[in-house]
């Protein structure tokens, strides 16, 4: 099971700066509140929770079907429809496309520099493409979509719908009407799921057992976490006290900044997981932290120095890997580099964990509140224990605060305005509204 170490956001680890144990007592009648809200899904988006039970028979066979027919598989998807799926495979599958077929390529913007040399890495014609919206007309998706559907057109003429597979709403949306107009295979994200909490839906599960990943051991994992996190008293449950800290460091101490540090390269796209879900959840109302996504131990040599001697508004999240997998001597068998003789019968797995514990205890010594979750060792079970953690945080934290953790209203306006520079109908006046940005933008003096 991945753990939790609270101690050094506590008074007792961190004086003054810390929090003490009355403070999260105070919290005790608004996390009942929240427990209750939880176990009879009070939000329908709660549904997130409920997808560690599903049968995955579905999405099992159309993985050996694209592994039988496909030398890649093109995920296109943005946010929630794309972070997920790689944070698994940079997780559990590093550096898969050197070593394994299908070629496994995500997408998820619309710059052509990129998506100009992918059709050019990728064999089209035994490609499958995989797009991912839930909403079903996300403009940076559905660009991509449509030039990808013109070049399989050229490629398979009126077949080539066999070579497209949409991860969408079940009844709703644009993706979901092209489906049944050209006879797309389907996979359904359940109307309830909010894209940053679909990792553990098909949305993450296709291409993880494309790559052949153990996608029943990441929905187990997460199962058991649930379980863990199963209580009401945040003192005998890591993902309420987690909230719980995260909540109170920054309403009471002023941390408004939360970093996170997995201590293994395979967590870096975790992190930036991690940072949608948190942002996009939190920041409302004038509430939440900025996430930052970071590195152990390669920030120690760019960000440490402003976590210890910048402003004092961060709270560190540490993850700690117990068991790497692997382990490499670093051998000196001539002793010939006398400078670095101390690391002599020693091995990267202890230096790296010796850098984790060291910088903890920098943090402490400066008065940063931090908190370290053990992971075992990194793979299927442990990975979906880590989501289902990190969303339940999210979500109790965001409760806490007192907004909806689901929602992101503040991203439409800036959705509305591209509407209105490509021109689509009905968004007429957002177009005005930018033509008369640009006139005040070109007569403005502050330009060198
Ligand atoms: O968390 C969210 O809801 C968003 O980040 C979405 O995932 C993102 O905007 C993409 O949406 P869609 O899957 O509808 O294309």
């Amino acid at each position: 099971m991945i753990t939790l170490d609270f101690t050094n956001a506590m008074s007792n680890g961190q004086g003054e700066r810390g929090l003490a144990p009355d403070d999260i007592d105070s919290l005790k009648d608004r996390l009942k509140d929240i427990h209750t809200d939880i176990i009879q899904r009070k939000m329908s988006e709660f549904y997130f929770l409920d997808l560690p039970h599903q049968n995955t028979e579905q999405i099992s066979l159309m993985a050996d079907n694209i592994r039988a027919t496909s030398g890649y598989l093109l995920l296109l998807g943005i946010g929630g429809s794309a972070l997920g799926p790689k944070a698994i495979l940079q997780a559990l599958k590093p550096f898969y496309n050197l070593k394994h077929s299908p070629k496994i390529f995500i997408y998820d913007n619309v710059d052509p520099s990129t998506l100009t040399p992918i059709l050019t890495l990728i064999d089209l014609k035994r490609t499958t493409v995989n797009v991912i919206t839930k909403s079903g007309s996300t403009v940076e998706t559905m660009a991509s979509f449509i030039i990808l559907i013109h070049a399989l057109k050229e490629l398979h003429g009126e077949q080539f719908y066999k070579r497209i597979i949409a991860t969408t709403d079940p009844e709703k949306g644009t993706l979901r009407e092209m489906a049944a107009k050209f006879g797309f295979r389907t996979l359904p994200v359940h109307p309830d799921v909010v894209g940053r909490y679909s990792v553990l839906s098909p949305v993450g599960l296709l291409c993880s057992s494309v790559a052949g990943i153990n996608i029943n051991g990441l929905l187990k994992g997460a199962r058991d976490m649930l379980r863990r996190c199963s209580e009401e008293n945040p003192w005998e449950n890591p993902a309420y006290m987690t909230a719980s800290l995260m909540y109170l460091l920054q309403q009471k101490k002023n941390k408004n900044i939360s970093v996170i540090v997995p201590y293994a390269d395979r967590l870096k796209a975790f992190s930036e997981w991690y940072c949608q879900l948190w942002a996009e959840s939190l920041g409302k109302n004038g509430t939440g932290q900025t996430p930052y996504p970071s590195m152990g131990t390669t920030d120690q040599h760019s960000q440490l120095q402003l976590w210890i001697e910048g402003p004092r508004d961060k709270v560190v999240t540490f993850i700690k890997v117990d068991d790497y997998g692997y382990d490499v001597p670093i051998l000196d068998s001539e002793n010939e580099i006398k400078a670095m003789s101390y690391l002599k019968n020693h091995t990267l797995q202890q230096l790296i964990k010796a850098e984790q514990e060291a910088t903890e205890l920098a943090l402490v010594k400066a008065g940063i509140p931090n908190i370290r979750i053990n992971v075992p060792m990194i793979d299927a079970y442990y990975l979906g224990q880590l989501f289902l953690f990190f969303e339940l945080v999210t979500a109790v934290t965001g409760m806490l605060y007192g907004i909806n953790p689901f929602d992101q209203p503040a991203v439409e306006e800036g959705k509305n305005l591209t509407y209105g520079i490509m021109g689509r109908k009905g968004y007429e006046n957002k177009g005005l509204e930018v033509m008369s940005y640009r006139e005040r933008i070109q007569k403005s003096k502050y330009k060198i």
